[in-house]
């Protein structure tokens, strides 16, 4: 029986994947480092740090920085993402996913966010979205970061429902697989050829459908 549907912020509720591509590619084109599209796929739900380690492999410069010196490039990449962020209003929603946040609570059924990102309560800020969330994990709080499932097993925990009856909604590979390691059903949203290991995959947050996904949830 369903009891909660946990969501993945950056990329699924709104576009902020792309303000995370852009900073990031800011930061690699500083450090020479060339960083396209298909790299970001990586950084997908993905920590800063980590993130941060994947683009120096990328450019084979991961000995060339101290752990402090990462820090501080860490931080200024967030820099410039808090400045993207800062024009997010309610417009940046992303289509269909309000009428599928009123689907879920007029059935009952818990809404939760299990996103990686520190900027999490921020964000949902601009997007007027603060109060329709049951239970929003803490990324500080979160010690393995996505494919592990901790994220999403803490959601479920808060929100008192057993991991087996909830959903996770998810646009990154290594957030689907952290959905199916916590026994979830994963909804993506994105790339079949990302994303297959999902339960079922929509190609944009328009054709998300309630009816539909608890169909194939219940069989
Ligand atoms: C995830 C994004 O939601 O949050 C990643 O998909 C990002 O791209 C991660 O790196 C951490 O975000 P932040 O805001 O804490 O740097
Ligand atoms: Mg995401």
């Amino acid at each position: 029986k369903l009891e909660a549907i946990i969501f993945d912020l950056d990329g699924v509720i709104t576009d902020t994947a792309e303000y995370h591509y852009l900073a990031w590619k800011g930061l690699a084109a500083e450090l020479g480092i060339p960083f396209t599209r298909e790299d970001n796929e990586r950084l997908k739900g993905v920590s800063r740090l980590a993130s941060l380690e994947i683009i120096l492999e990328l450019g084979n410069k991961q000995m060339a920085f101290t752990e402090e010196e990462k820090e501080h490039l860490a931080k200024k990449k967030n820099i410039q993402y808090m400045e993207l962020i800062k024009r997010i209003t309610p417009a940046d929603i992303l289509p269909g996913i309000k009428p599928f946040i009123k689907e879920i609570k007029e059935a009952g059924i818990k809404v939760g966010l299990a996103s990686a990102s520190k900027n999490a309560p921020a964000v949902l800020k601009g997007l007027d979205l603060l109060d329709e969330f049951d239970y929003m994990a803490d990324a500080n709080l979160i010690a393995n970061g996505k494919p592990d499932p901790e994220i999403f097993l803490n959601a479920a925990l808060n929100l008192k429902v057993n991991p087996e009856n909830c959903i996770g909604v998810e646009d990154a590979k290594a957030g689907v697989q952290a959905i199916k390691r916590a026994r979830m059903f994963a909804v993506g949203v994105g790339s079949m050829d990302q994303l297959g290991e999902a339960d079922i995959v929509y190609a944009s947050t328009s054709e998300l459908s309630f009816k539909k996904i608890i169909e194939i949830f219940s069989k």
